[in-house]
Order: structure tokens, then sequence, then C-alpha cells
């Protein structure tokens, strides 16, 4: 393939730029009365505004050809065909057949992968519901009370996520709980708590090589046998899920309690598997599957609706316009809706582990900017903090603004100030106030002369700050499914154009090995070749831990 920056596509754009200039978005809105209509759009149930962003009539084409000129249609047939599209490790790529609730077979080198997706779903669904409903009892016969999901990367943030989300539809009697760190102050913290005889532990691993769940799944099983529970009641009180069976049950969990998937899921893209579990066991078999619905509506949209209607492709595209032509170095992502509060920290996952890369997938430079440093908190708290430098840094940082229309907290008068502020902040970041408005402004309120001109740099503020606002009908199972579908999707598209395989990882691997190495050199091993900061680091380590 070609380098990116030589293609004709590529060129067209970088000249667009440069006559684009510094056009306003507030006079293009003032100009153009279908400005807003014309750039928004509605899919499985969300609605997305991107009519605040720097572009003109002539972007959209330009960014699409683009995409057709990297070949999005043949990668995106790929993917959903079951082709190996993971060439480095020689895998495909099928999170949507997890969430294909259509009778059409979904094949990996010809055999068709659905019955299977159906029968773990079930056995999930069957031991969620006989959870719930007090049947599956601990040891001394009382029902579970505490689930505690142990998983890191795509075996936490997914789901976690999502029960943090949905928690609103939870069981009254389950509380669900997230460890994650090896830090052993998350285990210690969350198990301080609990009851082991009530307790139901998840051990969420891929691999189940981990060493972070690993360590803290062997914690959790000393833990259980210190508290009462016996080798025998083990069955009770932990289940696996994971694609390795053999190590599975050389950590001492019965087979007939793990919930198994496949290569073909990458850990970031699992939430929609067994990995849901935890999902499944707060909010219940049938919301788990409207959570699927709502993706699967998302995957139809991204497979049928034209490439100028398609609401992953615009959401990449602008992504890889500010990326390649304004710079733009990160995006914030700013949910109004404190259950999504851990949204930012699972797309960082998804999006900088997919395609924070600088190769192509043939192993070439790849010759412009690629995924940004994603971040954010939900609003409003974000405005009284980093919200200042949105407004009047020095970087140019698109946002991605996602609220829910409907709240269910019964208060709504904070609905409607929540609501406010997204709109405020997307105005505000666009329109921005000039010099003349200001002196306007402080004369009104009685200011003049110097006082007043001194005041005046201070309080202007550029606008012209793209960004997107994205509304769910509610933060039902269904419109949250298809919001994560459109950011898994967008994250496709973004790496069909900077040419890069966004379902590898190896760049967490260094670090591991690293690790291991230290970690026997801190238990007692002697040291090996170190620069001297590492070494120095070490031995401070080594002294403080003896
Ligand atoms: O270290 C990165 C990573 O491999 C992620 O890609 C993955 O989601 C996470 O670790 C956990 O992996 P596993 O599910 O195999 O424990």
């Amino acid at each position: 393939m070609d380098q990116l920056t030589n293609t004709p596509a590529w060129r067209a754009l970088a000249a667009h730029r440069a006559e684009l200039g510094d056009v306003r978005m507030r006079a293009q809105f003032e100009a153009d009365p279908g400005r807003f209509e014309r750039h928004t759009l509605r899919a499985a149930g969300l609605f997305l505004d991107y009519s605040k962003n720097r572009i003109d009539d002539r972007t959209l084409p330009l960014l699409l050809a683009l995409a057709r000129e990297r070949g999005l249609d043949g990668a995106r047939a790929a993917m959903f065909a079951g082709r190996r599209i993971n060439n480095t490790e020689d895998r495909a790529v099928l999170h949507v057949a997890l969430r294909n609730r259509s009778d059409t077979p979904i094949e990996v080198d010809g055999k068709d992968v659905m019955p299977a997706v159906r029968e773990v779903l079930a056995r999930m669904g069957e031991f969620a519901e006989a959870v719930r409903e007090g049947l599956w009892r601990g040891y001394t016969r009382e029902a579970i009370t505490d689930v505690v999901n142990i998983g890191i990367g795509g075996s936490d943030l997914g789901p976690a996520m999502v029960c943090q989300a949905l928690a609103t539809h939870g069981h009254p009697r389950l509380r669900m709980h997230f460890v994650s760190n090896i830090d052993g102050d998350h285990l210690a913290g969350v198990l301080a708590g609990l009851n082991p005889a009530r307790t139901l532990f998840v051990i969420a691993s891929k691999t189940f090589t981990t060493i972070e769940t690993m360590t803290n799944a062997a914690s959790a099983r000393k833990w259980f046998l210190a508290g009462g529970g016996s080798e025998a009641d083990i069955a009770r009180h932990f289940v696996a899920v994971s694609t390795n069976a053999e190590r599975v049950a050389a950590f001492g969990i019965d087979l007939a309690n793990m919930f198994g998937f496949w290569d073909w899921v990458g850990g970031r893209y699992s939430l929609w598997s067994a990995v849901g579990l935890p999902i499944a066991l707060q909010v219940g078999r049938a919301r788990f599957e409207e959570l699927l619905d709502g993706a699967h509506a998302m995957d139809r949209h991204f497979v049928e609706a034209p490439l100028e209607a398609n609401m992953p492709v615009i959401l990449g595209l602008l992504g890889v316009w500010y990326r390649g032509f304004f710079g733009a170095g990160s995006l914030c992502v700013a949910p109004y809706a404190q259950a999504l509060a851990r949204l930012p920290a699972y797309l960082q996952q998804l999006e900088m582990e997919s395609n924070g890369k600088s190769v192509t997938r043939d192993g070439q430079p790849v010759d412009a900017a690629t995924c940004p440093v994603i971040w954010g908190e939900p609003g409003t708290n974000g405005q009284h903090a980093f919200f200042q430098l949105l407004h009047q840094g020095t970087d140019l940082i698109p946002v991605d603004f996602i609220a829910p229309l409907a709240a269910g907290h019964g208060l709504p008068d904070h609905h409607r100030l929540l609501l406010a502020n997204c709109i405020a902040q997307s105005k505000a970041l666009m329109v921005g106030k000039s010099a003349d408005e200001v002196r306007a402004e402080l004369g009104a309120a009685g200011m003049a002369g110097e006082a007043l001109e001194a005041l005046v740099p201070h309080r202007v503020f550029p606008g012209n700050r793209p960004s997107n606002t994205l509304l769910l009908p509610d933060l039902s199972p269904a419109a949250l499914g298809a919001l994560i579908a459109l950011y898994e999707h967008k994250v496709f598209v973004q790496s069909v154009i900077w040419g890069i395989n966004a379902f590898d990882q190896w760049g967490v691997e260094l670090g591991k090995q690293i690790a291991s190495r230290i970690g026997a050199e801190l238990a007692g091993e002697p040291l090996g070749a170190h620069d001297a900061s590492s070494r120095g680091l070490i031995e401070m380590a080594r002294d403080a831990l003896a």
C-alpha cells in the first residue's frame, strides 16, 4: 500500500486544509441555516451532532475519498467474513459474532462459530439467573451477595464500566466488585468487607497467565480457605472466564464452572463474550441480551449505511482529520453522566491499545500521526478542573460530549442543569468570545480605560474549538451497547486509514518481560546488567522489601 501522505486523497486533504485556513465555525453557522441538519445522524437509537467541526462542504467528500482509497469497504467486509485480519497473530477478529442476533452464520476457516457462541451465552445466562435467584448458593447454603471479578485490561475495564453504567438495573442483593491492580491494597480493600460464604469470585483472563490476575486469584483463594471455606467448596465460589482450559484446571477451578471464549475475541473487545459474566450477573440475562442487541444494531448500521451517513465512519474520519491536519494530539471524552465515569478509561484501552502504533500491517513506518491520547472525566466535574485548558489553552483538543436525554434518578432539576451544561460547553468552545465582546461586557459592568484593557486578553476565548455531541435516549443496556460498538468501529475505521493492525498489542510485552526479571531480583536473585538508574531503584526497593 502507498505511503499514506503520498496518496492522492491525503494530498487533496492537505491542500484543502491550507485553503480552509482559520474559517470560523461561528460564521459558518451564521451563513448556513442547514448546517445542523446536514451534519447530524441517527443510528441504532443514537444521535450524533457533528456540525461543530472545522469542516466545510468539501471536507467530508475528501475524507470519504480517503476512506475509499484506503479500502475501508473491503477491510470491513473482511472483518465480518471472519478473515484473519489480525495478521501478526494470525487470527480472525469476530467480536461482532458475539452479538450477532440474526440467523446468519459467521464462519472462521469454514466453520460457523455461532452455535458455540450461543451455547456459551445460554450457559452464562443460566448461571447468572441461578445466582440472582438465590439457587446457586455458597458453602453455608446462603445466597451469594457479593461478586468479585478478578481480571485486568480487557478482562476488567469493559465489565467494570458497563456494571457501573447499568447500576440502576442491578439486582438488589448483589454487589459487584472489580479487582485488577497487583497492588495488594486493591484486593485487600475489596475483601475487607466481605464474607467468604456469600462471595463468588469470577477469575477472568483470556490467557490465564496474566501475572496480576493470577496473583490476585491465588490470594483470593487463600482468603477464602482461611475464612472457613474448604477445597471442596471452591467449586461453588470460583468460576473462570478464559480461552485456556488447561490453565484453568491447573489453577483448581472445576471446568464445569469455566465459561469459554475464543482467540478471535480480542481482550479489549471481549465484554460481549463470557467476559461480560459480571454484567449478566448484575442486570440479568435479558438485559445482557439487550446490550448485545444494541451493539448488533450498530454493527448493522456500520455494514449497511452508505459511508457518508455512517456514524462510525464519520467519527473515525473526523478523528483522522484533526490528528493529521491540525496536529491534535489528544481527544477529550466528556460523558455528561456520572454512571459513565469509567467510559474514558475503557476507551483509553480500546483506542490506544488498538491504534497506538507506528508501523503499518506490513511493518513499514506509518508516515502520519496515529492514535491521539484519549482522556476525560464526567461533566460537569471536568468543567471545574481541566476545561480551562480546553477553552483557553494553547492546544486544539477536540471533545466528544456524550449525554443521555432521559435520566432515571427522579431529580429532573439536576438533569436539566446537566444537559444545559453539556450543550453550553460545546457552544462556548465553538463560538468563543472576541475582544470586542469582552470590552462591551466589561463596559456594561461599569469598567473603563486601562483597567478594562488590562483584563481583555485574559477574558478572550479563541473559540473555533471542535466537538461532537452524542445523545443517547437514556442509559439503557441497548443504548450503551450501541455506544460501545460505535467506538469499536470508529477505531477500526481509523486503523484502516492509518494502515495499522488494530488487534495486536506487542507494545505491552517489553515492560512485562523486564518486570518479570526485576521481580526475581527483588526476590533475592543476583542483579543482572542494568543501567545506573534502574539498578539504583532496584537496590532501594530490595532494601525496603528486606
Ligand atoms: O497486557 C495487555 C493485555 O494483554 C490486554 O490486551 C488484555 O486485555 C489484558 O492484558 C488482560 O489479558 P488477559 O485477559 O489474558 O488476562
